[in-house]
């Protein structure tokens, strides 16, 4: 109980952090909100591309087998249909008629009670596609319906001939995609955890079947040593092996990681068989399969995937990286009694440099300094408020290094790094700046 209080106190703060410093905010707040929708303020906006351009790096820039995507995200509707969607991508719901609350019932412990208010008035359970529906075209009648999409996985098998015969790439390869995913989630809750609106990345890996297994193992490892590379060890994160298989599926896990609510799925990493190609095959009426000149011979290519949620993975940093260090007031001399610090990796921290003239004298040469090293990292220039305050302000955000310009830089060509986690500081020439920073951000 004690702990659940702590975990809801550090939920609290971490929103309360995310929206005073424009990390996360409701989205349509002047309008009181819009439940399961948030807007990315600067730092956030800064920090999800961040992730995202290290995941396209991780995933396409450095590998040959992997091409990219960008498809739309409304599409023929019968995609949804062929996937399975329509017919099972559905909740059974259960609404309280005393206090108007809504429940999904597989996650009640007991369906006939309210949780709410113990009201033993619920209603049938129903089911409630999670699909988000739309029109195309001027009538808004059953022929114009489409569905904003519920995972960025469809079109990429959707466009798996168009993509192989473009790049005349042979198996086994795969294609990924980041994208806006839409789920009408019946109860949106845990901050961006579950939203209704979110971005994927995911990646499709077309195999022969026989090698299946294998490349669901390999993919397995390479996604755990890309968490442990952003700092999450096994104390902070482990596998979920799913028992209860899909029917066409021959593995599944999840890389679950600790959120302030306890556990949490970030990450998952799928055997999908041939399920996704047979279906588009025969709702198309296009044949998926592959020809594999080599042996003479023709397949449906296997799918192993990886999924992961952009909103979920910059939740599960955060989290992970919010501190609040008592110590640091006696080492900076500082009155105030907590330094609040995210301790985010230097890589998708949003900004990794900020620039601190010491005096307002000193602000040209510290600008231009500034303006020389922002090409290459994401930075930013800070002269208002004292020393101190200025890098508690950094702190807070996540700034890995906070560069002063100081009288003596006047004279030796020289700055002062402070490192966010150890509050360290070091002389650094002005011609090694470039690259004393770069060494540091790693991965
Ligand atoms: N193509 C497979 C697929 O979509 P999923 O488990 O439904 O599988 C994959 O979703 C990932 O997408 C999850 O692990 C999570 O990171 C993210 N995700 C799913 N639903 C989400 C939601 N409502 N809000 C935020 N992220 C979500």
């Amino acid at each position: 109980m004690a702990d659940e209080a702590t975990n809801q106190e550090l939920m609290d703060k971490l929103v309360s952090l995310c929206k005073r410093r424009g990390f996360v905010f409701p989205s349509s707040e002047i309008y009181g909100g819009f439940n399961g929708f948030w807007d990315y303020g600067p730092y956030g906006a800064r920090m999800k591309r961040a992730i995202e351009n290290l995941w396209w790096h991780e995933m396409v820039e450095t590998r040959d087998n992997i091409e990219g995507l960008d498809s739309t995200i409304i599409a023929n509707p019968t995609i949804w249909k062929a996937s399975g969607h329509l017919d099972q991508f559905s909740d059974l719901m259960t609404d309280c008629k005393k206090c108007k609350a809504r429940y999904r019932v597989d996650q009640m412990e007991d369906p006939t009670t309210c949780p709410a208010c113990g009201s033993k008035e619920m209603t049938e359970p129903r089911e409630f596609n999670l699909m988000m529906k739309t029109f195309v075209g001027p009538v808004f009648d059953d022929e114009h319906v489409a569905y904003l999409r519920a995972e960025t996985c469809q079109p990429i098998f959707v466009d798996f001939n168009s993509v192989r015969v473009a790049t005349r790439q042979k198996l086994p390869f795969g294609i990924a995609q980041i994208g806006k995913a839409f789920r009408n989630e019946i109860n949106p809750r845990n901050f961006t955890f579950r939203s209704r609106e979110f971005t994927q990345m995911e990646m499709e890996f077309f195999c022969d079947g026989e090698e299946g297994m294998k490349w669901f193992e390999y993919w397995k490892e390479q996604r755990l040593n890309y968490y442990r590379k952003l700092g999450f060890d096994d104390s902070c994160m482990r596998i979920y092996v799913h028992e209860k298989l899909a029917h066409y599926a021959k593995a599944a896990i999840d890389i679950e990681v600790k959120f302030p609510f306890g556990w949490g799925e970030l990450e998952g990493v799928h055997h999908r068989g041939t399920w996704d190609l047979s279906r588009h095959s025969e709702f198309s009426g296009v044949d998926l399969q592959y020809l594999d000149h080599d042996n003479n011979r023709k397949l449906m290519p296997t799918v192993i995937e990886t999924s992961v949620g952009l909103d979920r993975t910059m939740l599960a940093l955060l989290s992970k990286a919010y501190d609040e260090d008592t110590a640091a007031t006696k080492k900076e001399g500082k009155d105030e009694d907590v330094r609040v610090v995210l301790h985010l990796p230097p890589l998708v921290a949003p900004i990794q440099a900020a620039f601190l003239p010491q005096s307002k004298k000193l602000t040209e040469n510290a600008y231009a300094l500034y303006k020389s090293i922002d090409r290459y990292f994401r930075c930013e220039f800070d002269e208002t408020g004292s020393i101190g305050k200025r890098y508690r302000r950094q702190d807070e955000i996540g700034t890995p290094f906070c560069v002063t310009f100081d009288f003596d830089s006047l004279n030796d060509n020289a700055v002062t790094v402070r490192d966010r986690d150890t509050m360290q500081q070091e002389r650094v020439g002005i011609t090694q700046l470039r690259d004393y920073i770069e060494s540091r951000i790693g991965f």
